[in-house]
């Protein structure tokens, strides 16, 4: 366990061998910004000011040579080598109401939701508690750096799902799509991430999927409802994908009575020709679809970071205010 201070006047916290110093960071309640949490959005970045860190992931997508000269390192990838003094932006809204915790998980089951998309069960030890729309780290056997995942069901009983999208010659989804098999343990760290559900809005809620961003989708849906939420507010759910093969039947998906009380739209970017639904962008389909109702709405999406910035650049120009925006971006 060694010191970590914010420079230049705290707050301080430890971190425990083998953390990087963004997790423990959150560990300890301090709202060190981020979102992706595997070196790819650049929004953990800090100056270190004292002592000397490793950066675990050497290609990390948002870390330069420019960084390094500049004594800037990413806190998702830094683990101390001593006490260490670090300049960072903090930010409260990323403190998590759970706190992330390392826990282990056994595969239960594997259930295909499309033709390369299927949700994973796992049964957890630790803290059965997140929000919905988080995510975890999941660190498969024999493969360096946990990948992100985001829970697609609600916590509580003992099990955490996520639906995964296999990615061709991907190592981790590999291993989870091609060599895992119930029984296997695996290691689960979370829940992280700032998109989750707020219950205490009023108002409408829209929720855009990009392909595997359905499964904090899915979760934000069911909690929702979970928390009475639908009786009086629209939930509108739009789902974004390339073709045919990757629709499915809300019901199958959201089940009857919340499918029931959702307007579900699916958009293909790449449609055959009986397709008679919407097609292009996903952004410009909700913009079609909700008019000037989408200024007044709680908004929450979960897909590429392409589609996360035309939703962003679309919510703008329709007025919708930054803090109605709820969003972790996958990469
Ligand atoms: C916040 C967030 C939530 C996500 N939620 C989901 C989800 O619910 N469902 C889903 O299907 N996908 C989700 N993803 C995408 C997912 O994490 C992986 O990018 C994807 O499964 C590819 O993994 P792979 O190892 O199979 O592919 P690969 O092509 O082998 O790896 C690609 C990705 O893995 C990561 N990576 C590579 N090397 C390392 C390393 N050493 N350390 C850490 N990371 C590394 C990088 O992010 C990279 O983009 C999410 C991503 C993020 C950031
Ligand atoms: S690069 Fe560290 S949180 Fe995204």
């Amino acid at each position: 366990m060694v010191k970590i201070t914010k420079h230049p006047d705290g707050p301080e916290f430890d971190c425990a061998e083998g953390d990087t110093i963004l997790r423990a960071a959150l560990r300890a309640g301090v709202g060190m910004s981020y979102s992706c949490n595997v070196g790819s959005c650049g929004n953990c970045r800090f100056e270190l000011i004292e002592g000397e860190v490793e950066h675990l992931r050497k290609d990390a997508p948002a870390w330069s040579e420019r960084d390094l000269k500049r004594n800037r390192w990413l806190g998702c990838q830094a683990q101390p080598k001593g006490e260490c003094r670090i300049k960072f932006r903090e930010d409260p809204g990323a403190i998590s109401p759970d706190t992330p915790e390392h826990r282990t998980a056994e595969l239960v089951s594997v259930t295909p939701v499309t033709h390369d998309i299927s949700e994973f069960a796992f049964r957890v030890d630790g803290t059965d508690s997140y929000s919905p729309g988080q995510y975890a780290l999941i660190t498969a056997p024999g493969i360096e750096g946990g990948r992100a995942y985001s829970m697609s069901r609600l916590a509580g009983d003992g099990t955490w799902r996520f639906m995964i999208r296999k990615v061709p010659g991907g190592a981790a989804t590999g291993h989870l799509f091609e060599a895992a098999k119930p029984g296997d343990t695996l290691s689960i760290d979370g829940p992280y991430g700032t998109g989750w559900l707020r219950e205490d809005c009023p108002r409408d809620i829209v929720l855009i999927a990009g392909g595997s961003g359905l499964s904090p989708m899915v979760s934000i849906a069911e909690g929702a409802a979970a928390a009475g939420m639908l009786g009086d507010r629209r939930l509108h759910f739009f789902y974004g994908c390339r073709t045919e093969d990757d629709l499915f039947n809300p019901e199958d998906i959201l089940g009857a009575e919340i499918a029931g009380k959702t307007s579900f739209t699916a958009a293909l970017s790449e449609p055959g020709s009986g397709w008679t639904g919407p097609t292009g962008f996903i952004h410009d389909v909700v913009r079609d679809t909700l008019g000037e109702a989408i200024a007044e709405a709680e908004i929450y999406f979960a897909g590429p970071a392409v589609m996360s910035a035309s939703i962003q650049k679309m919510a703008h120009e329709a007025g919708v205010p930054m803090d109605r925006l709820h969003f972790d971006e996958f990469y």
